[in-house]
């Protein structure tokens, strides 16, 4: 079994996930933005899920985050699930928070939440606002950014297995109430891709429930991943390899 942390688990896809995680027994560590936002965790925390609670847009409350995970040991794997669909958090949360996490957090196992809509994103970095001090980026640049970043860890970190995921468009309070697709099956393959008991999810890929599909060509485009890479350590003052920039 296996020690998992799923960040913005507090609802949609996140809870999914963590609900069937702990249902199969692994021990979930459970997300909120904050501790009255974690009301729907109550019946997982009961179950044995621990929390850890903190705002994603904020760097030093990322690192809170961590510093909490820390005390229950470290997880093989992160769900990187929390996302905002508008506003100036897009780069912040969507896309910041993923690789301080991934940076501070070593598992071996990390899952991050793309989107089909990756596809009509903006790979280059030039003049994004990292910070969200002004909203730079369109939540497709977002994904496609976050896209990029998974197949970036999963090409320089060789003992991890970096994957990104295409839910679907399902009915969560960012999908709304008339999404087509089924919310069961949109978070059945992080849980899968986490657990990482099928040799099928030993991979560094793109995937659609279950399936491997090629992503736009500029997520595996090495000198992209690079100058995304860069403009993190830039940001964030921390390189991928977890040392001072
Ligand atoms: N739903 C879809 O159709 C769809 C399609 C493609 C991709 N996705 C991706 O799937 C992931 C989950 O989406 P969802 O549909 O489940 O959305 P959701 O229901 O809106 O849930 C998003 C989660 O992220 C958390 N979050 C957002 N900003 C945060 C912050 N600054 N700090 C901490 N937590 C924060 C939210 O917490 P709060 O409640 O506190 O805001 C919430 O728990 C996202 O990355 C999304 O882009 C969804």
């Amino acid at each position: 079994m296996a020690r998992i942390l799923v960040t913005g688990s507090a609802g949609g896809l996140g809870l999914g996930a963590a609900r069937r995680l702990t249902a199969e027994g692994h021990e979930v560590i459970v997300h909120a933005r904050t501790v009255d936002r974690a009301r729907d965790l109550r019946s997982l925390i009961e179950r044995g899920a621990q929390l850890v609670t903190g705002d994603l847009s904020d760097m030093n409350e990322t690192r809170g985050i961590v510093e909490q995970v820390s005390t229950f040991g470290k997880p093989d794997a992160v769900i990187h699930n929390a996302g905002v669909i508008s506003g100036r958090e897009l780069v912040p949360v969507n896309v910041v928070a993923p690789y301080l996490l991934t940076v501070l957090l070593p598992a071996a196992r990390l899952v991050y939440l793309s989107s089909s809509m990756h596809r009509g994103g903006r790979s280059d970095v030039t003049g994004v606002d990292w910070s969200g001090t002004h909203a730079t980026a369109s939540y497709s640049d977002s994904k496609l950014l976050v896209t990029m970043l998974a197949a970036a860890v999963g090409r320089v970190r060789r003992d991890v297995y970096s994957n990104a995921v295409d839910p679907g468009w399902v009915p969560t309070r960012m999908g709304g109430p008339g999404a087509p697709d089924d919310l069961e099956l949109g978070h059945r393959t992080q849980a899968w891709l986490a657990a990482g008991e099928d040799p099928a999810t030993h991979t560094s890929a793109y995937w659609h429930h279950q399936r491997q599909q090629r992503p736009d060509p500029a997520v595996t485009d090495p000198a992209r991943q690079d100058a995304l890479l860069e403009a993190l350590t830039a940001h964030t003052g921390v390189r991928l390899d977890g040392t001072t920039a």
